[in-house]
């Protein structure tokens, strides 16, 4: 496979556009062979998502659907701890590892310690026939094609999105998620491509928020329930490219240290959606701005109240909750890429990072 950058500067940027096309490549899976019996579906108690990196920010998020969509006790943990720690497993443990290249080796490690202890395994991959997908009992494949930037976008939001789908097609043969909520979710998944294209279409608010953000050195990201995980993503696509030192937090725990950090050179990335977490997050960056921080927040469209708090607003189209944090990748990762252009980094190829770590 080869591929070029045709006319993007880089290949990142050319991959955070084919985010629509991709979204809809992987939508258009069915779940094709799931290698598990209604029953065994429903025999499971316990689901455990691992990975690495961006994958495991992808895992974060799918752990929280697969509880409130599935109704599975749903743990997510780090592919290296993960491996060494006692774990208890069965067969009625799901574990579900998630690997773009299916071959990190620490996501291995923890499938083979895994398959040893008797658990039934699902691997999220975007390459036929790696190791990752030899080893579990059933693949789904996340389809975003050929991704050559170091720093991962298309593989996050399709790993996201087949979480989505994952975590519904579990509630539905579980028995715990009703035939019209599907409905729904199926609904908005199908606009999901057109509201990421919303996103791409106006970069020049990043490109200013480069110029007035660009030179600081350090950053904070805020979020809370499916998007604290974003939070995350947000941070480490800013250090991964642009060598920016950042740090991603869930919002609540920001007065137990990070507030020490708040003042005037401190730039925050509050993800502002309007879901049932909306009244705590606008106060955490009241919190922020009572220290002189500077918010950009991520919000939805229409929300008068955050605009009169922050300093700037990267608008999301209106979307559900559950929605909401695959919405939130594209400004993640456009504020990165602009940020490390800005920079001169060289953004394809970041020092020390390698694009799957396969020695552990
Ligand atoms: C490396 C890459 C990251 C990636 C991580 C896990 O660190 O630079 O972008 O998220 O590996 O990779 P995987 O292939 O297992 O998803």
């Amino acid at each position: 496979l080869t591929a070029t950058k045709g006319e993007y500067k880089h290949f990142m940027l050319k991959e955070i556009h084919e985010q629509p096309d991709a979204v809809l490549d992987t939508l258009r899976i069915t779940l094709p062979d799931f290698p598990f019996s209604d029953d065994r579906i429903r025999s499971f108690n316990r689901a455990i998502i691992i990975g690495m990196g961006t994958s495991l920010h992808a895992g974060m998020v799918g752990r929280m659907w697969i509880e409130s969509l599935a109704g599975l006790a749903c743990e997510v943990d780090n592919s290296s701890e993960f491996r060494y720690r006692d774990a208890v497993l069965d067969e009625n443990t799901l574990v579900i590892s998630i690997s773009q290249s299916g071959e990190t080796a620490d996501t291995l490690g923890a499938m083979d310690l895994a398959k040893s202890r008797g658990a039934r395994q699902l691997t999220l991959c975007n390459y036929e026939g790696t190791q990752s997908t030899r080893v579990a009992d059933g693949v789904l494949p996340i389809r975003a094609g050929l991704e050559i930037s170091v720093a991962g976008t298309k593989t996050f939001v399709c790993s996201l999105v087949t979480l989505y789908a994952l975590a519904a097609y579990l509630g539905v043969k579980r028995g715990y998620l009703s035939e019209e909520r599907l409905a729904n979710i199926v609904q908005e998944l199908l606009h999901l491509p057109e509201m990421i294209g919303q996103l791409l279409s106006d970069q020049s608010q990043y490109e200013r928020l480069a110029l007035k953000y660009g030179r600081r050195a350090n950053f904070l990201f805020l979020g809370r329930g499916k998007n604290y995980p974003l939070a995350m993503e947000g941070a480490l696509k800013l250090k991964e490219i642009s060598y920016i030192h950042a740090e991603g937090y869930p919002a609540g725990e920001m007065k137990h240290g990070p507030i020490s950090l708040i003042d005037r050179k401190m730039p925050v990335v509050a993800l502002v959606p309007q879901d049932d977490l909306y009244e705590k997050m606008l106060s955490n960056v009241n919190e922020v701005k009572a220290r002189r921080g500077s918010v950009v927040a991520v919000a939805a469209e229409g929300d008068k109240h955050i605009s009169e708090k922050a300093d700037e607003v990267i608008w999301i189209p209106k979307a559900s909750a559950n929605i909401t944090p695959i919405l939130n990748a594209i400004p993640m990762q456009l504020l990165a890429y602009y940020i490390a252009v800005e920079r001169g980094c060289d953004v394809d190829q970041p020092r020390n990072l390698a694009k799957s770590v396969t020695v552990e």
